[in-house]
């Protein structure tokens, strides 16, 4: 099993609401389309960010991971426009015969008192196992106490890979992968002491951007996680070693 993350600002025009960056997102499909044709059918959740979709939405209605909202028209906003998303990437799947089906995790997770997630993954393992492609996507969620509060991708990524048991994690990122400081990729992590240097001490509670967080949360999992970028997509799926390796 590969969750599969696909970065918001890959897939979009970051500089512009809601618009896609069609040839990034159809460059996307193409490996997906083209690692399922003739690879084993190993099972894929595929999950994705949102880029000038959601931010803009979200941060307009004042809504974070940790600022929720009450307004159920700040709601309809800022998951419609995750929808919207959802549905150009669903299209560009189905298009080239991917068995892609959506999963919207405001209907399904939601936050405790503490922040914490709550995801089921039942629904994504029937429908991995019935041949289908799951097809997340960073969201608003009920949070206890704070109305409803933005799940991101990575979020998710880590929630679905942990409940699934996922073999495999990657991250196409706008970056080739983590950085050292003279800006060359990092081929292996273990430990997030190897680069506190250059990714910063802090005790961040950043959870939806940031590298920092991204590697210490893909650090604490048992699967092995990849950082890369769109060029090497492809070559993650057919199982090589691509970018950043945190195991
Ligand atoms: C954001 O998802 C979702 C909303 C703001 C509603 P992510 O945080 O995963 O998006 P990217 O990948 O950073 O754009």
């Amino acid at each position: 099993m590969i969750v599969l993350k696909l970065g918001g600002s890959v897939i979009t025009d970051k500089d512009r609401a809601e618009t896609l960056d069609g040839e990034a997102l159809e460059r996307a499909a193409d490996a997906v389309a083209d690692a399922r044709r003739t690879g084993e059918t190993e099972s894929l959740v595929l999950v994705h960010g949102g880029g000038s979709f959601g931010h803009v939405n979200a941060s307009e209605h004042g809504v974070s991971t940790t600022e929720g909202t009450h307004d159920p028209g700040a709601v309809a906003a800022i998951h419609g426009a995750m929808k919207t998303l959802n549905g150009f990437v669903l299209q560009r799947l189905l298009d080239r015969n991917v068995p892609a089906v959506p999963v919207h995790p405001f209907s399904a997770a939601h936050r405790d008192e503490r922040g914490t997630l709550h995801l089921p993954t039942g629904q994504l393992e029937t429908l991995c196992s019935e041949g289908f492609v799951p097809v997340l996507h960073g969201d608003l969620v009920a949070h206890t106490g704070a109305g409803a509060t933005v799940v991101s991708g990575d979020e998710l990524v880590v929630e679905v890979a942990r409940g699934l048991e996922a073999d495999r994690i990657g991250l196409c990122s706008t970056v080739p992968g983590v950085l050292d400081a003279d800006d060359e990729v990092v081929e292996r992590i273990g430990s997030y002491e190897e680069v506190a240097a250059v990714l910063g001490e802090s005790e961040s509670t950043d959870v939806t951007g940031g590298m920092a967080a991204k590697v210490r949360a893909l650090l604490a999992l048992e699967s092995r996680a990849s950082i890369f970028g769109l060029d090497e997509l492809a070559a993650f799926l057919a199982g090589e070693a691509v970018g950043t390796t945190l195991e």
